[in-house]
């Protein structure tokens, strides 16, 4: 396809009037399709019914005897730290297990030392504490910095990761207390640390000597490909310096149920004693018998890799139907530009600088749900007005179709609307 910018101005009012008839055509099906969250289908879901069966002979003891049914065992029980220490990487007293969600350990943990400190003074007693954030990051993870009043600055995330010489520079400030990363299969993104990128930061000299890296592991075994994106183990390359600086957060979430999964935390052993004394005032144990039921059916990291074998199967076709669209209805345009993946749970798509809040519109208004546009930026705000998270788990493959139908046609007449500001009869 011609790219707009070679048009003469007689070609866009063209391409302008059979674009806006192609979208008057969509919108008069009145469609209604919710791309907006990366949330598993419901196939993807029924592939961890087996979970619930695991304790039809009645046998509710862990490996140590315990009863998973009663109080005790609050670091989590035993073998489930180890497996979750084993897809880690580390030791399994290096884990701490949580209920069904990272996001509320890594919410506790930063109430933690805002509030009572993770042995150093509380931010909350030291000023007006900041974070750095890549981004386009995690809308979530933005959210809940804005709700605790941490100020947020932006750090642009490269195809390697944060900009480290951004990072490197930002941390000078002493009030510069922590950092949010995806590392793996970045949100939404999709991209992974280089080894390079690991490196500098595990190395990094903060100012704060209590600056801490939330390392959200989400999409840890969340493959793609047969050729999948591999990350250093930050913690394999950590110097003594800054052993308390890493706190690592993963889930089962998208391995089993969002709804009913396990969490871990891991850090070093002076983190987690912090975060014990904290729980031991929070929770007497989170749910064992899920902890249970988890390791019982996945038994080890094997069986974590061919449950997420069975989820890319799933998921793999959907990625492909939307890559396929973009390029066959956004290829050459000179629009707009996208990630390809090798696993996560979003696409990342770039239109022309000042559009991407039109684009939304046009979608919202053909019947297309998107991730708020913004949404992937500190405080919503999108400095260039130009990323879309495009979140294609949870359609199926033929709602997924029309959902990139209506996304391309909509960019196509944003960028024709900011090409013919006068407009076209
Ligand atoms: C980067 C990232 N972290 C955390 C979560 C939420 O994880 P959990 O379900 O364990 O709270 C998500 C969910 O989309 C995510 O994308």
């Amino acid at each position: 396809m011609k790219a707009y910018s070679e048009m003469t101005p007689a070609e866009v009012e063209a391409e302008f009037r059979k674009i806006r008839a192609e979208y008057d055509a969509i919108k008069a099906k009145k469609l209604q399709i919710d791309m907006s969250r990366g949330k598993p289908g419901s196939d993807q879901l029924c592939l961890s019914d087996g979970m619930n069966f695991v304790f039809d002979d009645g046998n509710y003891l862990c490996e140590n005897g315990m009863d998973a049914r009663n109080y005790g065992m609050p670091d989590g029980i035993p073998e489930c730290r180890r497996l979750f220490a084993d897809l880690l990487g580390v030791r399994p007293e290096d884990v701490i297990l949580g209920g069904n969600s990272s996001l509320q350990l890594m919410y506790d943990f930063i109430a933690q030392c805002l509030y009572s400190g993770c042995g150093f003074t509380p931010w909350a007693k030291q000023g007006k504490v900041r974070f750095l954030c890549p981004c386009p990051g995690y809308d979530r993870h933005f959210a809940m910095l804005e709700y605790f009043g941490i100020e947020m600055v932006n750090i642009d995330m490269l195809l390697t990761g944060p900009d480290m010489d951004q990072v490197e520079k930002a941390v000078q400030d002493p009030m510069v207390k922590g950092m949010f990363v995806v590392p793996k299969y970045s949100n939404p993104l999709g991209i992974t640390f280089s080894d390079e990128t690991v490196r500098r930061i595990a190395n990094l000299s903060p100012a704060a000597d209590d600056f801490r890296i939330i390392w959200d592991n989400a999409y840890l075994v969340h493959d793609l490909t047969d050729t999948p994106d591999v990350l250093l183990n930050i913690f394999d390359v950590l110097p003594n310096r800054n052993r308390d600086m890493v706190v690592e957060v993963a889930s089962t979430s998208k391995i089993s149920y969002p709804g009913a999964g396990v969490s871990c935390i891991a850090s070093s052993p002076a983190n987690l004693q912090h975060i014990r004394e904290r729980l031991s005032k929070q929770i007497i144990s989170y749910d064992k018998v899920n902890m249970l039921r988890h390791t019982r059916y996945f038994k080890d990291v094997a069986g974590i890799r061919e449950q997420m074998k069975k989820h890319a199967a799933i998921l793999k076709p959907k990625f492909d139907a939307v890559l396929e669209g973009l390029e066959r209805d956004l290829g050459g345009l000179g629009v707009a530009s996208w990630t390809k993946p090798n696993g996560g749970y979003f696409i990342s798509l770039d239109v022309l600088a000042c559009i991407a809040t039109r684009v939304g519109v046009f979608c919202a208004e053909a019947g297309l749900k998107l991730t708020p546009v913004g949404a992937t930026f500190p405080y919503r705000l999108d400095p260039h007005d130009r990323n879309i998270r495009i979140a294609p788990t949870y359609p199926t493959p033929e709602v997924l179709k029309q959902a990139v139908e209506i996304l391309t046609v909509s960019v196509r007449l944003a960028c024709l609307e900011a090409l013919c500001p006068g407009g076209v009869k």
